[in-house]
């Protein structure tokens, strides 16, 4: 189990997911869940959960009842097993059976790589909401264009490359504020290789910015990146 967030003002949020045993164990989640929605009396409470354990284990829809009647206002649902990892695919039927049994909102999650997918997520399941992981890794602007689909009055823009470096810039500048220098770099590199992709020398940027071998060549190396999409025409 992990826990997400406690606060006075921001949503309580804890999942039933990676390891844990309490998709084995319904009583121990309604214990961990009732011990949370107590402890914090003026918060509202949210789960992030799988399905269960393994295919034998499937504790979808039972425990979102379950987990609703305990005061929990909001599911976010992975509709893969523990033991899947991320092998196969997400289940989305398990969203819209979820959301069928209960009243509170639920939030699907689970390869939605496009803002196609997250339509299509939305009319297959009625969830309430999306939630999106992997997608938004080296794309933060999946949210904006995610908007501008919901709210259908303008097309989306891409951001130009300049933009995109800016971004990584940024990027790189909060690793290593938050976590130091060896550490926010080496954190960086997998982030590079989301941002640099799907443009006309992509692959030789990518390369020499994920095998940097120090910050300072990173520096250099995204200066580089930098002149380069400076004199890009998107
Ligand atoms: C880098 C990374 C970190 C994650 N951290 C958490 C976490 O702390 N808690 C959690 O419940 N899920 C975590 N997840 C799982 C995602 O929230 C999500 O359930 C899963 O990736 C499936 O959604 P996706 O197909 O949109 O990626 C993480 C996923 C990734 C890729």
């Amino acid at each position: 189990m992990g826990l997400s967030s406690v606060s006075s003002n921001v949503i309580t949020g804890f999942c039933f997911s990676g390891g844990s045993a309490a998709l084995r164990d319904l009583c121990l989640m309604d214990e961990i869940t009732q011990a949370v929605v107590e402890a914090v009396p003026n918060t509202p409470v949210t789960v992030k959960m799988r399905v269960g354990w393994d295919n034998n284990s499937i504790i979808i829809p039972k425990a979102g009842e379950r987990l609703q009647n305990l005061g929990v206002k909001a599911i976010t649902l992975h509709p893969r097993t523990t033991k899947q990892r991320y092998t196969g695919y997400a289940k989305w039927s398990y969203i819209k059976e979820l959301k069928e049994t209960c009243s509170i909102p639920i939030i699907g999650n689970g390869d939605v790589r496009t803002t196609d997918d997250m339509i299509k997520m939305f009319d297959e399941t009625g969830c309430d909401a999306v939630m999106v992981g992997r997608a938004a890794i080296g794309n933060p602007w999946f949210f904006k264009e995610a908007s501008f689909r919901l709210k259908g009055n303008s097309p989306y823009t891409a951001p130009s490359l300049i933009e995109l470096v800016n971004t990584c810039e940024t990027h790189l500048k909060l690793l290593i504020e938050n976590r130091g220098e060896i550490v926010g770099s080496n954190l960086m590199r997998k982030h590079f290789s989301g941002y640099i992709k799907g443009f006309p020398g992509a692959s030789r940027y990518r390369q020499s910015l994920v095998t940097a071998s120090t910050i300072n060549i990173m520096r250099n190396e995204l200066v580089k990146f930098k002149n380069y999409a400076q004199n890009f025409k998107n």
